[in-house]
């Protein structure tokens, strides 16, 4: 286990707009690496950063080989080791997970972990495909099954087995609608209710439109050194004191439960043993909400809420701002948008944001410890990433 002056810290963080963008992948990387430089009060030279993580899936086949090697290109260092992690959606969770292990090790002092995705250029037929590389692709895609199928699976196991409500479903969205209006950065900028999404056009029955992520576009950066070198660059750097990770079957049809994500439990049981308090603490966490049923079944395995009792806290506020335990202030996957391989580091994004009281209108009041949780797919893979202030 490191010690605390040898974990590893956020200083720096940029993050480009989320949605529907004209630029390419490379205009939205540029952005977020000179948002996150930008970002560090004392500066940072490029020249500084020893090592650099890509996460990316690749959506649309744009540069599937080495894409990293554009890191080094943009910190305009060719020579400093580079490289792309993928796990689906998790693909920047495990990234930044990646440069914290580089700190904790010893073999580096200075990470940069970038998460990016273009997805909007590809026409539907080939995001349809995109998606579905992800997913188990020997039976159940052959079986038509899309993302939205398996997290209908997934909801209407919850529905049928603690007698989880629509509404509960609709509230995740309607909160993470509202959050998003707060965020400058978020692809949706409309409040909905839950009317609203009852009525939505259908997409895998239970789920409708609003219960599902969009397709978007975009980029964030993080810019990591060991905790002991953090006052160089910042007097409010942001310490990550926990990371748990693990995995799944990647099909469904192998897995024990059809209501809960063993790899995000397990995953979370590894990221508390390391880290230096418990759940009662946190101030806020960002979950995987790729679909609503996903940030019910985040909250219960995350123990955030008992099992079958996530639907109850939401109903009754504690996941908004304002409630017991904030649940993604950013507007979420659901609202503010999900570009694959981007979203984990947005989440550390928010958080770096959060925990230095520097998040504006959607401020949680007297952040101090915060928790992200990245999911790769239906849940084969997942990290979480426990956050402390200072
Ligand atoms: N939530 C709310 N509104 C959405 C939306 C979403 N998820 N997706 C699209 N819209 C809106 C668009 O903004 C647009 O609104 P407008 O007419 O006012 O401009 C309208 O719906 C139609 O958009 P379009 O892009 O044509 O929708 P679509 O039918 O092609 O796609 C989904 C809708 C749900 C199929 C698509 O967003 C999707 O595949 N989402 C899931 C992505 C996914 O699986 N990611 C991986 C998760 S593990």
């Amino acid at each position: 286990m490191p010690t605390p002056s040898d974990r590893a810290a956020i200083v720096g963080a940029g993050h480009t707009r989320f949605g529907v963008l004209t630029e390419g992948p490379r205009e939205l990387l540029s952005r977020a690496v000179a948002g996150a430089l930008g970002s560090v009060d004392r500066g940072m030279d490029r020249g500084d950063v020893e090592e650099a993580y890509l996460g990316s899936l690749g959506f649309s086949g744009w540069q599937l080989g080495n894409s990293a090697t554009l890191l080094a290109e943009e910190l305009g260092r060719p020579g400093v080791p580079v490289s792309r992690v993928e796990n689906a959606c998790a693909s920047a969770g495990y990234a930044l997970r990646a440069g914290v292990h580089a700190i904790e090790s010893g073999a580096r002092d200075v990470v940069l972990v970038v998460g990016l995705e273009k997805m909007t250029d590809a026409p539907s037929r080939r995001r349809r495909y995109w998606l579905g590389v992800s997913g188990d692709t020997e039976w159940e895609r052959l079986a038509g099954l899309t993302f939205a199928g398996v997290y209908a699976l997934l909801a209407s196991c919850h529905m049928q087995k603690y007698g989880t409500p629509r509404e509960a479903l609709a509230e995740v969205a309607v909160k993470n609608h509202r959050n998003a209006l707060l965020n400058p950065n978020a692809q949706f900028h409309k409040a909905i209710t839950r009317e609203e999404v009852a009525r939505a056009p259908r997409v895998a029955d239970p789920l409708g439109l609003m219960d599902c992520c969009p397709v978007t576009d975009g980029a964030a950066a993080l810019l990591l050194v060991r905790r002991s070198l953090a006052a160089r660059y910042t007097d409010t750097p942001v310490s990550i004191v926990g990371t748990g990770a693990a995995s799944d079957y990647l099909a469904l049809q192998e897995r024990a439960s059809l209501t809960s994500l063993a790899a995000t439990r397990r995953a979370a049981e590894e990221a508390f043993r390391r880290a230096p308090f418990d759940r009662r603490a946190l101030s806020l966490a960002e979950l995987h909400d790729c679909f609503t049923i996903a940030e019910l079944l985040a909250l219960e395995d995350l123990g955030l809420a008992g099992p079958g009792e996530a639907a109850r806290l939401t109903l009754d506020g504690g996941t908004a701002l304002g409630g017991a335990i904030p649940i993604n202030p950013d507007g979420g996957l659901k609202a503010k948008g999900h570009p694959i391989g981007a979203t984990g580091a947005s989440q550390a994004y928010e958080v770096f944001q959060q925990l230095r009281g520097a998040a504006g209108a959607r401020q949680v009041p007297h952040a101090e410890r915060a928790l992200s949780h990245n999911v790769g797919g239906s849940g084969a893979s997942a990290t979480v990433t426990l956050y402390e202030a200072g």
